[in-house]
């Protein structure tokens, strides 16, 4: 049986469109990816009733437990200059949009 070279590059060219359609759906956040990007956050947040000393004395919310949304709210705030605070500020300037949902994803199911 012959079968025509237009008709792999045809497959090929659906498959490569399927992929690319499918990519956005995954905009919901990995709590399992976040898992290498808390290294950031787990030394201020990770600390029940902590309070930093430097640059001056002041006290870290707790985060693990809050709902998600809230989460990635406060973070796009930091980072748009809607929220200031010297050290999230610059925290959330590093984040792109998909660390601060994967972040969100594990803060909200952490407790
Ligand atoms: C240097 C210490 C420090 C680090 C590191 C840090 N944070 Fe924060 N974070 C704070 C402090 C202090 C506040 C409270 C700031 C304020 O009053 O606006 C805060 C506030 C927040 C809030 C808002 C909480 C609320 O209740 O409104 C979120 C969300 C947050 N941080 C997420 C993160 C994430 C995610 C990371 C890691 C990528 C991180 N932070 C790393 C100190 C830190």
């Amino acid at each position: 049986m012959k079968t025509s070279p237009m008709f792999f590059l045809t497959l090929a060219a659906m498959a490569g469109l399927s992929l690319g359609l499918s990519l956005p759906a995954q905009a919901a956040g990995s709590a399992e990816a976040a898992r290498s990007k808390v290294s950031m956050c787990i030394g201020c947040h990770g600390i029940p009733l902590y309070h930093t000393a430097y640059p001056e004395v002041y006290h870290v919310p707790k985060i693990a437990g809050q709902s998600p949304d809230y989460i990635v709210k406060a973070l796009k705030a930091y980072k748009d200059g809607g929220r200031s605070h010297p050290s999230m500020t610059g925290i959330a300037l590093g984040l792109t949009d998909s660390d601060i949902a994967d972040l969100a994803a594990y803060y909200g199911k952490a407790k």
